[in-house]
């Protein structure tokens, strides 16, 4: 990325996703980038460690071991849930039940928030954090209604990066944090809602390009906002 110096060093969190992993990829084919940590939940990286976004020691653990390879130019969240075990996304206010609340707000947005506690202070001074939202979180934009433990999620996300984010520019003024709507996306997490024909879902490595030339576009005064893959400023 044209924006750090040579030998950047950068952290993908959420490695072994669609998302996550496209950007590791083009993380370490960039000639710039010195090393790239990935971190999940299912693989344990080159140090051993692993996070799950519902147990916060994990998150203290892997952030303390980290400090001792970091500080991180470049910061991604790429994690997420939409749907799994007993977890659609609600169709209408009838749908809506206290288990599938309790688990999408803790791994959209709970966990992020202990992410941002413990991972924002591994960020050099102009650094730069990106947490991969969804435009289905704003509330500007709410056309269709629905999947209400999901929106509502991601619109507390990104409130929480707002609000860190003039927090950081007290004390990093040059550094940047933001929120990204990816575009729809071919992974896992999107297969049941967008595999149909005329579907606009494109490869995660298309998608991280895409984002990764957008943070590298973006300037400090932008920090705080939510920005779709192709530049463009979400609103709330
Ligand atoms: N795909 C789309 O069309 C689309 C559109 C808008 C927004 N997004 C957003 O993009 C982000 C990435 O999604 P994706 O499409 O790449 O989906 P994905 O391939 O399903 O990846 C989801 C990632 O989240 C991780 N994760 C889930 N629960 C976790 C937990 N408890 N602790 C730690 N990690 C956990 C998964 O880890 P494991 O491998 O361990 O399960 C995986 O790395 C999400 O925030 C999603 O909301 C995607």
């Amino acid at each position: 990325m044209k924006r750090f110096n040579n030998n950047y060093k950068a952290l993908v969190i959420g490695a072994t996703g669609s998302i996550g992993a496209a950007f590791v990829r083009d993380l370490e084919s960039d000639d710039q980038c010195e090393k790239v940590v990935q971190l999940s939940r299912s693989e344990p990286n080159e140090f051993g460690l692993t996070i799950d976004l519902k147990d916060e020691s994990s998150m203290t653990f892997a952030a303390m071991t980290l400090q001792l390879e970091g500080p991180f130019d470049l910061i991604l969240g790429s994690t997420g849930i939409l749907h799994g075990e007993n977890l659609m996304p609600e169709k209408r206010l009838a749908d809506i039940d206290m288990n599938v609340l309790q688990e999408t707000f803790a791994i959209n947005t709970l966990g992020p928030a202990l992410l941002l506690k413990y991972f924002l202070p591994l960020l050099t001074t102009n650094g730069l954090m990106g947490f991969i939202s969804a435009k289905v979180g704003s509330i500007g934009d709410n056309r269709l209604g629905g999947w209400y433990s999901y929106r509502a999620s991601k619109a507390a996300l990104n409130m929480l990066i707002k609000t860190a984010a003039i927090e950081l520019k007290r004390q990093k003024p040059e550094a940047l944090l933001v929120s990204i709507h990816p575009g729809t996306v071919i992974s896992a997490l999107s297969k049941p809602f967008a595999g149909g024909a005329g579907s606009k879902a494109r490869d995660a490595s298309i998608a991280s390009q895409e984002i990764l030339k957008t943070l590298d576009g973006l300037n400090a005064e932008q920090s705080g906002g939510f920005f779709a893959f192709d530049g463009e400023e979400l609103p709330w």
